[in-house]
């Protein structure tokens, strides 16, 4: 099977990587040939990381070298069996390529994306043969995360489902199959981690150590949520809650935060402009804080409770099935812990009377409890 790659950024690159790692052929496609240079050199840098780990050895090394090949016209893609398209998240410029593309290739080849955030429904329009138009949505490193999210569009046949489950598998991976929704699993599921998180700051609570330290300390998460918005940077954090917010038709329950909009337009955008929640030229986040345990146990269970109910309301909409949607959080962002084994083990009344506690002191929508829940809250 021959692998085509669009984009030589961070994702492109690393899914190259991965598919040559499993011995397949990859030609990647990027519109700057600068790119792509810095592409290959920057695997070279990691590849020789994973020899001197003997994780590696050489002749792996050469052969996953040998493996990628960088072509300076889309036209060279057309013996291609699977497009994963991964280049700048805009839907006119993606479905662009989609419409070239789908003429170039025999109509057996699948079309890929590799979307964060966009409706796969949609950009498999713009495709001549909707039906073998699919999501696969790797995550960041895509050598080092395990989690693949695969995304069937409206269009799409479901033997190309199970066919790519199978490819994505032999890669190594751990696919899970989720519904063409907004943010899909990780990224609908997770947006409590960042947004109660903010919330909790915003109403004076406590400050950002405070609730980072609270949720690893009682939480065992191995970041805290300024933390990782500050690893993944605040535009970006901002603009995916933003687009979720949006397809969500405003539902309150995935309101962006005023704090986080600020630091994203102060230029305040995490560890890659040294500043965010933290000043990084001061290294002051590393140090530990006793954290007092009513405290923190108060904002670790709030922003719990708010993971639960996402996660059971995401099986209640048929996003994905119970088991996918634990692999999803513990494979995709590392939580300790699959959420909806964590409300059982919490107990789910125990958290359907945590929400209505907390929508009773608020009357806002943001808490509602899933129906889902709810149910099993009270069986
Ligand atoms: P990036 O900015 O590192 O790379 C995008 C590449 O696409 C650039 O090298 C650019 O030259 C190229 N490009 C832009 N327009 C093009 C065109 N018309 N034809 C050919 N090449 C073109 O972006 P990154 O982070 O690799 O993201 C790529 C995709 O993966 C986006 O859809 C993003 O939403 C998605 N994604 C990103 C993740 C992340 O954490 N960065 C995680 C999962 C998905």
């Amino acid at each position: 099977m021959r692998i085509g790659i669009i984009g030589a950024g961070s994702m492109g690159a690393g899914i190259a990587q991965v598919a040559a790692s499993a011995d397949y052929n990859v030609k990647i496609y990027d519109q700057s040939k600068e790119v792509c240079e810095k592409a290959l050199i920057k695997l070279d840098k990691i590849l020789n990381r994973l020899v001197e780990k003997g994780r590696i050895d050489d002749m792996k090394k050469k052969s996953i070298q040998d493996n990628i090949s960088i072509i300076s016209d889309i036209e060279d893609l057309k013996d291609s069996d699977l497009v994963i398209e991964a280049i700048i998240e805009d839907e006119k410029i993606k479905k662009n390529i989609f419409s070239n593309l789908s003429n170039l290739v025999s109509d057996k080849c699948i079309i890929a994306t590799n979307t964060s955030s966009l409706s796969v429904t949609s950009l498999a329009s713009s495709c001549n043969i909707p039906e073998r138009f699919i999501g696969i949505h790797f995550f960041n490193p895509a050598p080092l995360m395990p989690l693949v999210e695969i995304i069937p569009a409206l269009q799409t046949n479901q033997k190309l489902v199970d066919k790519v489950y199978d490819l994505i598998s032999g890669w190594g991976k751990s696919p899970v199959i989720a519904k063409d929704t907004p943010g899909f699993i990780v990224n609908r599921i997770a947006r409590p981690f960042y947004g109660e998180a903010l919330r909790l700051y915003e109403e004076g609570i406590a400050d950002f150590k405070t609730i980072d330290n609270s949720m690893k300390q009682f939480g065992g998460f191995k970041m805290g949520p300024f933390e990782l918005m500050d690893f993944i940077g605040n535009d970006v954090n901002y603009a995916v809650t933003s687009t979720v917010f949006k397809a969500f038709y405003y539902d309150p329950r995935y309101k962006p935060s005023f704090t986080q909009k600020q630091y994203a337009e102060a230029k305040w955008l995490g560890r890659k402009t040294n500043k965010g929640y933290y000043d990084y030229s001061l290294d002051s986040k590393k140090e530990e804080i006793e954290i007092d345990s009513v405290l923190g146990n108060e904002i670790f269970n709030r922003i719990l409770v708010m993971l639960i109910n996402e996660a059971v309301d995401a099986l209640y909409m048929g996003v994905a099935s119970e088991e996918d949607i634990e692999i999803a959080m513990t494979k995709g962002v590392n939580y300790p812990m699959g959420l909806i084994e964590w409300g059982r083990e919490k107990s789910f009344s125990w958290c359907v009377k945590m929400l209505d506690g907390y929508y009773e002191k608020y009357h806002e929508d943001r808490y509602r409890c899933s129906p889902l829940l709810r149910k099993w809250g009270s069986s």
